[in-house]
């Protein structure tokens, strides 16, 4: 399918496919969107009410690398330790890569060639893009993902359910459940009844809290352990 790049209202780029009439980030603001819901609703909170010495997130849906790269940088802030896996099964093009003007917006021009090097990096294995965070990118289906007990946090960030239900659905929370360690958390732009039922079925608590410009609620989900 056709990918497209535009500019969403805060600046920053996102990817459209017209086929799908689908964005990778909220139309809204990308980097907004990506800060609230990953960020500020995930990552910050589970370091405030979790001492741990290593950092292990699973991203479901890759993309274009935004969530992974403000994670880096809000990582490389703390001096924390992160392992991060990405599953993406139709990894974005370097072309593409070198429309995305995330480093410009955020202004972090310095972090160019770590934004580059989380691209160009090999896939399948650990790599070091600095000495506290190791990226894996993952080529695989999110309904092929079999980790147990593997994970600290998951930023859940398929399309919506409008173009993929299936990715909603119980089976795949429960894969995400089990992915999880205890007291892990599961953090989605999504707010759906439907969705919130699926991921309490599995065993999630499950929380609404404000979202991004926007949109009115979000997700998030905790294996109580
Ligand atoms: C909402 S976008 C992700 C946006 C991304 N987190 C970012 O910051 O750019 C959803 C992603 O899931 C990928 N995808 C769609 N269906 C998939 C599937 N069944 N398995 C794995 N990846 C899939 C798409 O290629 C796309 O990159």
């Amino acid at each position: 399918m056709k990918r497209e790049i535009i500019q969403t209202s805060d600046g920053s780029s996102t990817i459209y496919i017209k086929d799908l009439d689908e964005h990778y980030h909220s139309k809204h603001g990308a980097i907004q969107e990506a800060y609230h819901v990953f960020l500020k609703s995930g990552f910050f909170p589970f370091l405030k009410n979790n001492k741990i010495e290593e950092l292990s997130i699973l991203e479901i849906g890759l993309g274009t690398g935004l969530n992974a790269f403000i994670t880096f940088i809000e990582a490389e802030n703390l001096e924390l330790k992160v392992r991060y896996d990405g599953v993406e099964a139709y990894p974005v093009s370097m072309e593409e890569v070198k429309l995305l003007n995330y480093v410009e917006e955020l202004k972090v021009l310095d972090k160019q060639s770590i934004f580059l090097q989380m691209h160009e990096s090999e896939w399948e294995t650990y790599q070091f893009i600095s000495e506290n965070f190791q990226l894996k990118k993952r080529k695989q289906f999110f309904d092929e993902i079999e980790n147990i007990n593997t994970f600290n946090l998951i930023y859940f960030d398929a399309f919506g359910a409008r173009v993929q239900p299936e990715l909603w659905e119980v089976s795949i929370f429960q894969k995400m459940y089990n992915a999880l360690k205890a007291n892990g958390v599961l953090v989605t732009y999504a707010a759906k009844g439907s969705v919130r039922r699926a991921m309490q079925e599995v065993g999630f608590e499950v929380e609404r809290l404000p979202g991004p410009p926007g949109k009115r609620e979000m997700l998030r989900a905790v294996k109580k352990g």
